[in-house]
């Protein structure tokens, strides 16, 4: 394991290939088409740094504070619970929030930890100060999870070693660290977990304006022209997501290389765009074809999240942290006791009469 303090690096091991496989398959539900140069362009394009680090400006405003004191009294931070939907830069923050503070990060994941044995060993070989980074913490199983509460909160673990008549509790003291978790699924977090977190942040989808500055930057790193219409273009696409924003940019960077000598303007980025399936709006082709379910198929009656899963051929879990979350706050579908419908404005934009 080496923790450089500049980068995420994932725990070595069979944990770490659980977690790559689990990493990028939750990358690929955003997009089946992934390929691994999109997983390393994601790398290679995080922010370092705070002031590098785009929007979110109450959430940055908070950590700067807590950084700040934490330098200042030389403890350790409170442990941080980031949430929100995939790609709007929670795994990003962790690592600022240690490069800030100089500190390690281990990271590894929900699913990745399967016994109670493989935290208290992740957590024993903590130094003091390092960040423990848990992505999709609310996967974590019970018997794991009951392992971190008196790690969070008093710093130490009670480990029963033996079986049966013979076994006996050991407990160990571990370094001073703070736990870093996060989750597209703050609902599905049990209670005592979420009370141990000092502070609990929500991202939110990013503006227009703000995707675009992101659009630029990594636009300079890529070594990509681009007018800044191009890059708004390219923003308004892109579903309010950082990811989504830089996966489309190399997308239309292909295109642009092969139709206009590689510069991307606004006709460029939207010829592009429409060439590989987003709409105006940044509706990809599963978005359109849950809207035309629902406002079509369904006339706009309320349809349950098993029976839309299952007309669509997708996984319900999917549909809802990955789908759902976009298309409600756009205010395409609504959530209703009986399922879910489509709103007027998702039959307006399908350009299909609203019959209610
Ligand atoms: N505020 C930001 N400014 C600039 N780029 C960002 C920002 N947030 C995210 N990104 C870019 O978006 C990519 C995805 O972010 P990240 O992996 O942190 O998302 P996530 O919330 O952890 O997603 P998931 O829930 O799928 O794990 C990053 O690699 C980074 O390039
Ligand atoms: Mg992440």
């Amino acid at each position: 394991m080496v923790a450089n303090g500049k980068d995420v690096v994932w725990e070595a091991g069979d944990a770490n290939e659980r977690l790559a496989a689990y990493d990028d398959a939750a990358s690929r539900t955003m997009d089946p088409e992934l390929s691994v140069e999109d997983l390393g362009i994601d790398r290679s394009l995080r922010p370092k740094r705070l002031e590098e680090y785009i929007g979110q400006e109450r959430v940055k405003e908070n950590l700067r504070v807590l950084i700040e004191a934490s330098l200042k009294r030389g403890g350790t931070l409170d442990h941080i619970l980031f949430s929100g939907p995939p790609g709007l830069g929670k795994t990003t923050l962790a690592s600022v929030v240690a490069n800030e503070l100089d500190v390690s990060l281990r990271a590894t994941s929900g699913p990745a930890i399967e016994r109670a044995g493989d935290l208290a060993a992740l957590l024993t070989n903590l130094e003091p100060g390092d960040i423990l980074f848990i992505d999709e913490i609310h996967r974590l199983n019970r018997a794991v999870e009951e392992v971190l509460y008196p790690a969070m909160e008093d710093c130490f673990l009670d480990i029963v070693i033996g079986k049966g008549p013979a076994a006996r509790s050991l407990r160990l003291d571990l370094a001073p660290f703070t736990l870093i978790g996060a989750t597209t699924r703050t609902g599905l977090l049990t209670g005592p977990l979420r009370d141990r977190f000092g502070m609990a942040f929500r991202l939110d989808y990013y503006s227009t304006e703000e995707l675009a500055q992101i659009v630029v930057r990594s636009a300079q790193k890529l070594d990509v022209s681009i007018d800044s219409d191009g890059a708004l273009e390219i923003a308004s696409r892109s579903r309010g997501t950082p990811r989504l924003a830089n996966r489309l940019l190399k997308r239309v960077r292909d295109f642009a290389e092969v139709r206009a000598q590689g510069y991307i303007d606004a006709q460029v980025a939207s010829e592009a765009l429409s060439f590989f399936e987003v709409d105006e709006i940044g509706l990809d082709v599963m978005d359109v074809k849950i809207l035309t379910l629902l406002a079509d198929t369904f006339a706009g009656k309320p349809v349950g999240l098993s029976t839309l899963a299952s007309a669509l051929g997708e996984d319900p879990g999917t549909l809802e942290d990955v789908y759902e979350p976009f298309l409600l706050q756009r205010g395409l579908i609504s959530r209703t006791a009986k399922g879910r419908v489509a709103t007027k404005r998702a039959f307006d934009h399908l350009g299909i009469p609203y019959p209610l």
